[in-house]
């Protein structure tokens, strides 16, 4: 039987993290053979019904799961954690503005990204799923100057699994048949889905789609898939982005079949200077991720990804001041 591994989740009585924990619990994440033991973070108004959740994790009694902390202190939940899943965040309130917005969750995170310095194993993988969730996790790693910057990353995989799905659908194949998918930027509705390098079972996609498609249907329809879902639901996608938050980390710990997005670091790849948090193609081997170098840029990229490189500066702008 293999050591067990600390598993925090922040915002774990929401939505996300009630299909999220359970998934984890059932050894989705790490495998059906790796114990768990999960260190479950909420606010103190939300332990009761955190409280709830525990009871119900434990009525399932899955057989990976050796113990479960439930806390609303930062430093308990990331003590000694191998995997950091911060999940939990302040939604826009009424009259909230889009700096108050980034104000409000740079609070958050600088906290959060303290107790991971001070507590977390230090080979911690963290994902940042909570909005906006790359300048969140920028802020996160810059109070962390004891981790190195690369081990905290954003989810831009629900984007880049709407995508797949958006494609394999047009094309009238299957999500596997689709290979060389790639999220560039920030996860918000500047993201660059981008299909130049994609192939559908073996064909490049720019032979089988029409560009206008492309440009005109397939692109809004991923940038805004999260605000169709809200109006069709009443609610915000939830199991989904546990789906994706789980094949992210996945792929990370035990490695990609392909090239995934993955918003991290910016290193100066693609001309994407250093400073932000980036969604990348990325492919995931021996628990580290490595950027696909390379691809070819037509100006019709270069200028998508400007403008998601753009927004993620201003947010950065917003937010220097609690950078550390
Ligand atoms: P939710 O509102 O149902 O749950 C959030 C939970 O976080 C609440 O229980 C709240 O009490 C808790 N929380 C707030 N501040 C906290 C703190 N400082 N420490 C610990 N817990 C805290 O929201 P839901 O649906 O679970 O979504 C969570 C976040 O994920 C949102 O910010 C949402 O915008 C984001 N999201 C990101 C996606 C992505 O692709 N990156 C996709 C979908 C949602």
């Amino acid at each position: 039987m293999k050591q067990p591994v600390r598993i925090a989740i922040t915002g774990a009585a929401g939505n996300i993290s009630y299909s999220l924990a359970f998934r984890i619990a059932s050894g989705d994440m790490l495998g059906k053979d790796q114990p768990v033991i999960l260190q479950l973070l909420e606010i103190t108004p939300a332990l009761e019904a955190l409280n709830g959740v525990v009871m119900e994790l434990n009525d399932c009694a899955f057989p990976l799961v050796q113990d479960i902390v439930a806390t609303d202190d930062a430093n308990v939940a990331f003590k000694d954690a191998d995997y950091a899943l911060l999940v939990g965040a302040r939604p826009r309130g009424p009259g909230m503005e889009r700096k108050d917005l980034l104000e409000a969750n740079a609070a958050i995170f600088s906290v959060q990204g303290k107790a991971l310095n001070d507590n977390a194993s230090r080979d911690v993988k963290v994902l940042v799923v909570g909005n906006p969730a790359n300048t969140n996790a920028l802020i996160a790693s810059c109070n962390a100057p004891d981790l190195n910057p690369g081990q905290f990353t954003a989810m831009t995989r629900l984007d880049h699994n709407r995508a797949l799905t958006q494609l394999a659908q047009k094309t009238g194949k299957h999500v596997t048949d689709v290979e060389g998918m790639i999220i560039w930027g920030n996860h918000s509705a500047t993201q660059y889905p981008d299909i130049a390098h994609c192939k559908v079972a073996g064909t490049p996609a720019a032979e089988l789609v029409e560009r206008d498609w492309y440009e005109t249907t397939f692109i809004p329809d991923v940038q805004q898939r999260g605000a169709a879902i809200i109006k069709a639901r009443g609610a915000s996608s939830a199991a989904s982005a546990a789906s994706s938050a789980i094949d992210h980390m996945r792929d990370w710990a035990l490695g990609s079949s392909g090239v995934v997005s993955m918003a991290i670091s910016a290193d100066g790849s693609y001309g994407i200077e250093p400073g932000i948090i980036y969604s990348y193609p990325v492919v995931c081997r021996n628990g580290a991720y490595e950027i696909v170098q390379g691809l070819a840029l037509d100006d019709f990229s270069k200028q998508k990804m400007k403008a998601t490189e753009d927004e993620l500066r201003q947010e950065r702008a917003a937010v220097e001041h609690l950078l550390g």
